[in-house]
């Protein structure tokens, strides 16, 4: 197969992942079955998908005739069988519950056509493993999306052990077909690249939530100047769900440190989920939260935030995840709104600044994964 014989693609799952996924795919053309198991999910990611094609209009990025037609390609349903009987390409967007993801794709290889490709939009687990619930691991891969799906850029296509080389190029082809920029993550490896590199602030946080100090708004208010969207808020944005479910799988793949915080927990246990919901750290019920600027702490600044990011992009190098810095740079400026790469901040910062800020934050939390690198120590990644 090849990418331009992919004419029919199915979306599982219809939350903020899966309906953005559907809305890129239509927009590219594509007959798009959207399916979730109730109705009324279907129904919310139809209507989440309306509203942002409808500002797309508004904006003048698509025509209102394109949105039309766009729509016309969406097919929601319930019924997982009707979903895939006939896609070329299933990409699979439910909760990152590794034993969820792996029940779907044992029924994603029964039911759907023997020359589909099955993707999954995981955040942080092993493509291996879920591949290992089908009869085709060569034909699953990883395909992973920002949210929101419609603004952000980057797609990284993730190599399991046992992915073909043809699977591999038809997601990034089709990858481009979206109009994103896509990333090969070559080594099956948890958190890939984006959230790999991000996973010491999502820890830093959940140091900094149970310590009650500085407040997430004391905190958001010092970055919120060099930042599209500060790291609490993010975490609201996101969904504190896959805040903590991404925590719980580092720590028991990567290290026992990431253990979600006390009060991440509470809040999942809660419902407290953060956009979806209403309500997170931030009050979301009238839109983005307004962080005070005023109240910001000066305990942390911005380049203890780009230190862990260039400490854990080293880390991916020694491990042979990546091979050139500048894949990582490429994908980290395509993955948020930040639009430049930890590497090229390092050379502007200088390494020995950052190994520093790095000791700073490994001391006070008493956490290792803060402790600066062998890589980053020489201060020799050029890119
Ligand atoms: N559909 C269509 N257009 C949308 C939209 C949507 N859902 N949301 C926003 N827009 C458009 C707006 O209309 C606006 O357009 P103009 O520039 O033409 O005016 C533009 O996008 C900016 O939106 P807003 O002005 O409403 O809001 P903003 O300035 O607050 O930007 C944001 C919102 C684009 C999300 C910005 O805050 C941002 O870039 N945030 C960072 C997001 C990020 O880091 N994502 C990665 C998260 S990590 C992840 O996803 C990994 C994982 O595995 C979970």
């Amino acid at each position: 197969m090849k990418a331009d014989d992919v004419k029919k693609i199915a979306v599982i799952g219809a939350g903020d992942m899966g309906n953005g996924i559907a809305e890129v795919a239509i927009l590219a053309g594509y007959e798009v079955a959207m399916r979730d198991i109730e109705q009324r999910f279907v129904d919310r990611g139809v209507d989440t998908i309306k509203k942002s094609l409808a500002k797309l209009v508004q904006k003048n990025k698509i025509t209102e005739d394109a949105s039309k037609d766009a729509l016309a390609r969406l097919m929601p349903l319930v019924d997982l069988e009707e979903a895939v009987k006939d896609a070329d390409f299933i990409i699979e967007a439910v909760p990152e519950i590794m034993d969820l993801k792996k029940s779907v794709f044992k029924d994603l290889d029964e039911l759907s056509p023997k020359h589909a490709i099955l993707a999954t939009n995981t955040s942080n687990m092993s493509i291996t493993e879920i591949a290992s619930a089908t009869n085709r691991e060569d034909k699953v891969v990883g395909m992973h999306f920002f949210n929101p799906a419609i603004l952000m850029k980057l797609v990284e296509v993730i190599k399991g052990k046992n992915t073909s080389d043809e699977t591999v190029q038809i997601t990034y082809d089709i990858s481009e077909k979206f109009g994103k920029v896509p990333v090969i993550v070559k080594k099956d490896s948890p958190g890939f690249i984006y959230n790999r590199v991000n996973a010491p602030t999502s820890l830093l946080i959940s140091k900094i939530m149970d310590a009650g100090s500085p407040t997430p708004e004391e905190f958001d208010a010092a970055f919120k100047a060099v930042m599209p969207m500060t790291p609490f808020e993010l975490a609201d944005y996101v969904g504190l769900d896959v805040a903590y479910h991404s925590l719980k799988y580092f720590s028991e793949v990567l290290s026992p440190e990431y253990k979600p915080s006390k009060v991440l927990e509470e809040k999942v246990n809660a419902k407290e989920l953060g956009k979806k919901t209403g309500k997170g750290f931030y009050d979301w019920s009238s839109g983005r939260p307004n962080i005070d600027t005023s109240k910001a702490t000066k305990e942390f600044d911005i380049t203890h935030l780009i230190a862990l990011q260039v400490n854990e992009a080293t880390k991916l190098l020694e491990e042979g995840v990546v091979d050139d810095p500048k894949v990582i740079d490429l994908a980290m400026a395509n993955g948020g709104g930040a639009g430049v790469g930890p590497f090229t901040l390092a050379k502007s910062i200088g390494y020995e600044t950052l190994v520093k800020k790095c000791e700073e934050l490994a001391d006070k939390f008493n956490v290792e994964v803060f402790r600066p690198t062998k890589t980053m120590k020489e201060g020799k990644v050029s890119v």
